[in-house]
């Protein structure tokens, strides 16, 4: 029974169903939103309906008379404790909650606390807030006029721009520029888009005075991390701070920031001294929470008149939203954006991001990303097609002409990245073969003389993920490097613990594996455990594609450690020398006498009941994987649509992805990552956006408009791989579960853009709706 909804924010209402929901009543699963601790209490935001407001008055009386509330926390509370800012990921700092101002729809203006979450939100809508409204920025292109109002008042510096970042060698792309026979350039952007994980962000903060102990059950996907920023901000000592991240329902990036529902639901828990829960609904979530993407961008490609090129030039403005809030090394205020070269042999190249304020939700985050390389991929991918179309060059064919070839690697691009391996020809060859792109050239040509629209995009990426190294990359100052804990038992049975945190990639699955094909445990015989900081290893947490690069390393490199140590206990158990001793998966035997040899599992045995004098007992390892490099994944995807003039609808008729991501562990968790990730692909390109109208008003705010697809929209994908390992991962792995994400915009807007080339058509900026497409139709007089 719906009896109540939560204030309007963005005239979006959202349904909370009442106490006959019995999922909040009782643990079901293993989520955040089951945890139910006795004498839990509830909070809920208060956010405001104004993009830009000064606040002129809160008034929490009415909202404290209503039975079963407990605490009314605002900005004005938290500044006595210190607590009215916090610091983002990127060094800038963020309300809590509002004091001063308002600067975006749905932002954090109070929170309340009651003794069922029912009324936590009847209370909220009891908060009387008066504000007074102010000029409104959603247009990041004004956010440097003279006459743009200033956002950000408690900065020194009187202005909306937030930094200039540049790299590369700007002359000598100059002088390339003015000495090409062709030039091409694409502007593009990027669209505001958003994760939208299956479960929304939320916690339970449960202080315990006794102990003096904070347990924050987390939607993080770095939990380790957010202890140590808990401490570092919160001032409370960090060996009393555990936080538990259970099932978090994906994350996608969007579970990396630190939100202001943590902090208000810890503050309370340690004011009232019980358990506090504050879970965000759907429009909270798309509303508020961390935003990807938001760039706008030009590339120029300089080329000789063969179609080779030579420089590239991009020129870029980030829209950051109320607060620079990006998830992204510190090093690198665009992130990995300067990976922009792609796949591609550019002898010079020039790249500068500026970024700016404006009245929007903060975030930046690495949606399914290495920190921008999605909008990295994009760009390069579309402007390869732009200048093969102005060559009148077949796209295939013009990628073949400047790809890297496989003897160039490590290669060094001319933004500073040394990419370790690579064979693009390889794995476009393969695509093209596999969709039969020759027959559907032939196909185009014809359906275009009967009027028909078809297309065929390709994207031929070229990714960057596992960051560490440790040296180059960190998260708010904390080095990246990752962790893992094996310890065998007795029995020949292991429990292995990670500094990573799975959100549904399967690191249960391939982490024992690797367990498995390094000492022979079988798979199942191997626990492993994440997510808990009580427990597991210190580590930098899942985004990015960080895992197997990082974590998997370290879990083979400890195996291996292992391995060292039973080899010894192995050598007094045969009797033998080391030195006589070879390794066959599960068994150290004596060279040349087979039959002689010691299972890891009787050797574990030993460890802890017969091992030889001086040597420790037990069979356990702990490593900390500091990455010499990246790694590089590459793919070539290829799309192919049918058009219908009379609507514009868009239909995918095939989707062809080769992915390149060194040896696999296993590939069926791959082919999952990749159909996940090409049907978010699908959804950016297609259907998503997060909008602003000219008040701020957030457009995108539900799934009413905010389109997830569905298996309707969703075509049959064909997947295909190539193999070239990294040669610096323990066992050759790439990351991969991010690839698809991040090769596939540009292959389907490529698709819908060939489609229409024949038209004049160029670019098409994405979401590409069929209202978009028709309108094109009927501007090129195809419709009337
Ligand atoms: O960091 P995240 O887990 O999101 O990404 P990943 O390292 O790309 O791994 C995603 C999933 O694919 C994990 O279960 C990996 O172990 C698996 N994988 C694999 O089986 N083989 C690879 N070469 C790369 C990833």
């Amino acid at each position: 029974m719906i009896t109540k909804t939560t204030p309007e924010v963005g005239g979006m209402g959202h349904p909370i169903k009442r106490k006959e929901d019995a999922r909040f009543l009782q643990g079901k699963g293993n989520y955040v939103d089951d945890v139910h601790l006795p004498g839990m209490v509830y909070g809920h935001m208060v956010r405001s309906p104004y993009a830009h407001a000064r606040l002129k008055s809160i008034n929490t009386e009415k909202a404290k008379q209503l039975p079963g509330v407990l605490a009314i926390i605002t900005g004005e509370d938290l500044a006595k404790a210190n607590l009215a800012w916090m610091p983002t990921l990127f060094f800038d700092k963020q309300m809590v909650l509002a004091t001063g101002k308002v600067l975006f729809q749905a932002q954090e203006v109070a929170f309340v606390v009651a003794e069922d979450q029912y009324t936590a939100a009847d209370a909220a809508e009891l908060v009387e807030v008066e504000y007074e409204e102010l000029p409104v920025l959603v247009d990041p292109y004004k956010a440097t006029d003279p006459d743009a109002p200033i956002l950000r008042e408690d900065r020194e510096e009187k202005s909306n721009h937030i930094f200039h970042w540049e790299v590369g060698d700007r002359a000598a792309t100059e002088k390339d520029f003015q000495n090409a026979a062709v030039k091409a350039t694409v502007h593009a952007i990027s669209q505001r888009c958003h994760p939208a994980p299956l479960e929304t962000c939320g916690c339970v903060a449960d202080y315990n005075k006794a102990t003096e102990k904070l347990t924050i059950y987390l939607t993080s996907q770095a939990p380790h991390a957010h202890r140590t920023l808990f401490s570092i901000v919160g001032g409370i000592p960090e060996q009393n701070i555990r936080v538990i991240s259970p099932d978090i329902g994906g994350g996608f990036g969007n579970k990396v920031p630190i939100y202001p529902g943590y902090v208000c639901a810890v503050v309370a828990s340690l004011t009232l001294g019980v358990p506090v829960k504050w879970i965000e609904t759907r429009s909270e979530n798309l509303q508020s929470t961390g935003f990807a993407r938001d760039y706008h961008m030009t590339a120029e490609i300089a080329a000789d008149e063969n179609g080779k090129v030579k420089a590239l030039r991009v020129k870029t403005l980030a829209d950051h939203g109320a607060f620079n809030a990006a998830a992204q090394p510190t090093k690198f205020p665009a992130g990995l954006f300067s990976v922009c070269t792609g796949s591609y042999d550019f002898a010079n190249s020039f790249c500068e991001v500026d970024g700016v304020y404006t009245n929007k939700a903060p975030g930046g985050i690495a949606y399914r990303c290495s920190f921008r390389i999605t909008e990295a991929a994009y760009l390069i991918e579309r402007a390869i097609d732009v200048l093969a179309a102005q060559l009148k060059m077949d796209p295939a064919e013009f990628r073949r002409k400047n790809f890297i070839q496989p003897d160039q690697f490590p290669y060094k691009t001319p933004l500073g990245w040394t990419y370790d391996s690579g064979n693009y020809e390889g794995a476009m060859n393969k695509a093209l073969e596999m969709v039969g792109y020759k027959e559907l050239r032939k196909e185009q040509e014809e359906k275009r003389k009967k009027g028909e629209l078809m297309g065929i995009g390709i994207s031929s990426f070229t990714e960057a993920v596992g960051a560490g190294p440790a040296h180059t990359f960190d998260i708010a100052g904390i080095k990246m490097f990752d962790s893992a804990e094996i310890r065998v038992h007795p029995t020949g049975k292991a429990i292995c613990r990670m500094g990573t945190k799975s959100q549904g990639q399967g690191h249960e699955t391939t982490y024992a594996q690797i367990v498995a094909q390094e000492l022979g445990i079988p798979a199942s015989d191997v626990i492993i455990e994440e997510g808990d900081t009580d427990t597991a290893p210190y580590g930098l947490g899942t985004y990015a594609s960080r895992s197997t690069p990082t974590s998997g390393a370290a879990t083979a490199m400890a195996a291996r450690k292992i391995r060292d140590k039973a080899k010894k206990i192995a050598a007094h158990l045969l009797e033998c020398s080391e030195e006589d001793l070879e390794w066959e998966t599960g068994k150290f035997f004596v060279k040349g006498a087979p039959s002689k040899s010691k299972t890891i599992q009787e050797i574990a045995f030993a460890a802890y009941t017969n091992f030889p004098e001086g040597l420790e007992a037990g069979l356990e390892a702990v490593n900390y994987y500091d990455p010499p490099n990246l790694t590089f994944p590459f793919g070539t995807y290829i799309c192919v649509t049918d058009i219908d003039k009379g609507t514009g609808e868009i239909k995918v008729r095939r989707f062809v992805a080769v992915d390149d991501c060194g040896n696999v562990i296993n590939p069926m968790i791959v082919e999952g990552q990749i159909h996940g990730g090409l049907t978010e692909g699908l959804a950016i390109a297609f259907m998503q956006m997060i909008g602003y109208d000219e008040n701020g008003n957030v457009q995108g705010g539900t799934f009413m408009d905010y389109l997830i697809p569905t298996a309707v929209e969703t075509p049959h994908w064909e997947t295909g791989s190539t193999c070239t390992p990294s040669p610096h991962h323990p066992f050759g792995a790439k990351g991969v579960g991010e690839s698809p994400n991040v090769g596939s915009p540009a292959a389907f807007v490529n698709s819908v853009v060939d489609a229409l080339s024949h038209l004049g058509v160029k670019h098409i900026d994405m979401p590409i709706t069929p209202w978009k497409v028709w309108n094109i139709l009927k501007e090129k007089g195809v419709v009337s």
